[in-house]
C-alpha cells in the first residue's frame, strides 16, 4: 500500500509507535522520501514558504484539485495518522496514470508541514500559516522543549523565517482540496463500510494553564508552608474531567503537564498544564474552557499560586461544503457521512476553498496511539475512492 516502505522511520521504541516531529530527522526522512516517489511519478516537487510540500501533476495552476494529508505524527503516534493520506494519494495518481488519464485541471499533491502541532504546540501550523490564520510573528516565536524557536528550526530546514505567513499564490491555486485519513474513531465500523465522507470538524482548542508557586527543598519545607503549584495542577486535571462532563458532547483533556525544574525531591516552582477542550460548537467548547478556569483558578488561590492562562490555537466548528460532499459521495455509490472530533487541515482550508475528507475505517477506533490500524483492503478501497474522486474532479 505504501506505508510499508516508511515503516522502519521514525519508530519511538520508548513510547511505541511512532513520533515525528516537523524537521526533525525521521520528518525529515520522510520529506525526501515524499520527493523522490513524487518525481519518480513525474510530479514536479516543490516547498512553499511555509515548509509545506506540493507535488504537481502538470502545470502549477489556478482552480487546482489538490489531495494530500501530513507526514508528521503526534509523540508515540500510529502508522496512520497523516501518510495514509499522503501514500493513498500516491497510489490514487498511480491507478489514474495506469488508466490513461490526462487531468483537465492542474492536480496537486500537498504534505502539509506539524499538523499536529507536536514540536511547537499549534496544530495546522503549515496551513494556518499559509492561509493567513496565524500571524507569522506568532508563529516564529513557538518554541520546541528544547527551546529552539519555529524560526530557528524553519532556517535550519532551508526555509527563509521572514518569508512565513499567508501565501496567496498557493491558497488561490487550490480550486479544491480532498484529504484522505484514517478514522479516528469507530463510527466506520459501526455502520459497515470501509469508506465515508466526513460532515464536520468539531470546534476545538489548546490552552496553556501556567501555575506559579515557590519552588523549594522537598524535605525541608512543611505542609503548611508551601505554595506548591502541583496542587492546584492536579485539581485542574480533575476539574478538566468534571467540566468536560458537564456539557453534553464536549471532550476536555489534559494530556500534558511539565513541571518545572522537574525534580522528585524538589517542590515545582511552576507547573504547565496543557487542556484540549472540544465541543459541537463554539459556545459549548468556550463554556467548558470557563469552567474549568474558573475551578483551576479557586484551586490556585487555595495554594496561594499565581495561574495565568493562553490560548495557543482554536478553530470553530467546521461542516464541509455540502455541494462537495454530496459530488463524492454520488461518485462513490453513495458512502455514509460522518463527523469527527479530530482536526484536520482540511478544516482549516474550508473556510477558504471547498474541501472534504474521506475517512478509511479504523477497526480499532483507536488514534493517536500505536494501535491506530486500517485493513489493507479498507485501504485499497480509500485509494480506489480517492482517485475515483480526483478523476471527477480533475477530468
Ligand atoms: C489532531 O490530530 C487533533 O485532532 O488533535
Ligand atoms: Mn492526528
Ligand atoms: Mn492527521
Ligand atoms: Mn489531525
Amino acid at each position: 500500500m505504501g506505508l510499508d516502505a516508511i515503516e522502519g522511520v521514525g519508530r519511538d521504541p520508548k513510547r511505541g509507535g511512532y513520533s515525528r516531529h516537523v524537521f526533525d530527522p525521521a520528518e525529515r526522512e520522510l520529506r525526501e522520501w515524499f520527493v523522490e516517489q513524487a518525481q519518480h511519478r513525474g510530479l514536479a516537487v516543490r516547498c512553499d514558504r511555509n515548509g509545506n510540500l506540493w507535488a504537481w501533476w502538470g502545470e502549477p495552476g489556478r482552480d487546482a484539485v489538490v489531495t494530500g494529508s501530513h507526514l508528521d505524527s503526534v509523540p508515540g503516534g500510529g502508522a496512520f495518522d497523516g501518510p495514509l493520506g499522503v501514500v493513498s494519494a500516491l497510489a490514487a495518481v498511480d491507478a489514474l496514470q495506469a488508466g490513461g488519464f490526462t487531468p483537465s485541471k492542474p492536480l496537486a499533491i500537498v504534505v502539509f508541514a506539524e499538523e499536529e502541532g507536536g514540536r511547537f504546540g499549534v496544530p495546522c501550523l503549515g496551513s494556518r500559516l499559509l492561509s493567513g490564520a496565524i500571524d507569522p510573528d506568532v508563529a516564529r516565536r513557538l518554541h520546541d522543549p528544547a527551546g529552539i524557536t519555529f524560526a530557528e528550526a524553519a532556517a535550519e530546514a532551508g526555509l527563509d523565517p521572514a518569508g512565513i505567513g499567508r501565501d496567496d499564490d498557493a491558497l488561490s491555486a487550490i480550486g479544491t482540496f480532498v484529504e484522505l485519513h484514517v478514522e479516528q474513531g469507530r463510527g466506520l465500523v459501526d455502520l459497515g463500510a470501509p469508506v465515508g465522507v466526513a460532515s464536520s470538524i468539531l470546534a476545538h482548542g489548546r490552552w496553556r494553564f501556567t501555575f506559579t508557586g515557590e519552588g523549594n527543598h522537598a524535605g525541608a519545607t512543611l505542609l503548611g508552608d508551601r505554595r506548591d503549584p502541583m496542587v492546584p495542577a492536579a485539581e485542574m486535571v480533575l476539574a478538566t474531567r468534571i467540566a468536560g462532563s458537564e456539557v453534553d458532547g464536549a471532550r476536555a483533556t489534559v494530556g500534558r503537564i511539565v513541571p518545572n525544574p522537574g525534580g522528585t525531591n524538589v517542590i515545582a516552582s511552576t507547573v504547565d498544564v496543557w487542556l484540549d477542550a472540544r465541543a459541537d460548537d463554539d459556545h459549548d467548547t468556550r463554556r467548558v474552557v470557563a469552567r474549568i478556569r474558573e475551578m483551576a483558578t479557586e484551586a490556585a488561590a487555595r495554594e496561594n499560586c499565581e495561574l495565568t492562562v493562553v490560548e495557543e490555537s482554536y478553530g470553530d466548528t467546521v461542516v464541509f461544503d455540502s455541494g462537495l460532499r454530496d459530488t463524492l459521495s454520488a461518485a462513490l455509490g453513495g458512502v455514509p457521512a460522518l463527523p469527527t472530533g479530530a482536526g484536520h487541515d482540511a478544516g482549516i482550508l474550508a473556510a477558504h476553498v471547498p474541501t472534504a475528507m474521506l475517512f478509511v475505517r479504523n477497526p480499532t477506533g483507536v488514534s493517536h496511539a500505536p494501535e491506530e490500524f486500517a485493513q489493507e483492503s479498507d485501504c485499497q478501497a480509500g485509494v480506489a475512492a480517492l482517485a475515483t474522486v480526483l478523476g471527477r474532479l480533475a477530468g
